[in-house]
């Protein structure tokens, strides 16, 4: 278990965007978290490149990018380009999602594969030898502020269980609707990586809440 907190700059005031990524860089947070939505796989449009690329000029940590777009295979060159240092695409928005796997990691990313709430996890069986991290949805992806599906601590079990099983070294990544109530359970139950939004942003002290959601206190 790595404690590893990645904040969803999907909450953040993009009005003070410098001000936030400045925040997030002199906080313990380890990544930034950039979700990436094309009005078709999700019901909502939100960054593209120019915003990543905005991000990686200012921000001294990981990229995470997540991209809630189909056929995500058209634009890995480009994410690339514009600085991100993962990448996570949807199985459920791949038809070659082995190829598209290898295609990330020759462009020298980290990759993840993300399922959604309703997605079981044996799905990625025969994949998830080649991933850096699974990437559990425990919301449907679109929005923030949504609240934590339950079921995802039994995905959880069921993605470690697999990952023993198939050798593989990914890590874990939960995104939506975590808070402090859930956070340190999370971890406790074997999640690497936390997303967090509108816990962390909606808050007026959001270094405090990136502190304990790591430290627990
Ligand atoms: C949802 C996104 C999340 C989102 C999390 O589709 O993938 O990364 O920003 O936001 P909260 O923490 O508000 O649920
Ligand atoms: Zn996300």
């Amino acid at each position: 278990m790595k404690k590893i907190i990645a904040p969803s700059l999907l909450s953040a005031d993009l009005a003070f965007l410098h001000r936030d990524i400045e925040m997030l860089n002199g906080s313990e947070a380890d990544w930034f978290h950039i979700d990436i939505m094309d009005s078709s796989f999700v019901s909502n449009i939100s960054f593209g490149f120019m915003f990543t690329k905005y991000v990686k000029k200012y921000a001294y940590k990981p990229i995470d990018v997540h991209l809630m777009i189909l056929e995500p295979e058209r634009y890995i060159e480009k994410f690339k380009n514009c600085g991100a240092d993962h990448l996570h695409v949807h199985y459920e928005a791949c038809i070659h999602l082995n190829r598209t796997i290898f295609s990330i990691k020759e462009y020298g990313m980290k990759v993840g594969v993300a399922i959604n709430p309703h997605t079981p996890v044996f799905l990625l069986q025969d994949i998830i030898k080649y991933l850096d991290f699974v990437l559990l949805m425990s919301v449907n992806p679109g929005f923030g502020g949504q609240k934590f599906i339950h079921q995802t601590y039994k995905k959880l079990e069921q993605t470690k269980d697999l990952i023993l099983k198939k050798d593989s070294s990914a890590l874990i990544e939960v995104d939506g609707g975590i808070n402090l109530e859930n956070a340190c359970l999370l971890f406790k139950n074997g999640a690497d990586i936390l997303v967090a939004g509108t816990a962390i942003f909606s808050h007026s002290n959001p270094r405090k809440i990136i502190h304990i959601m790591k430290k627990g206190t």
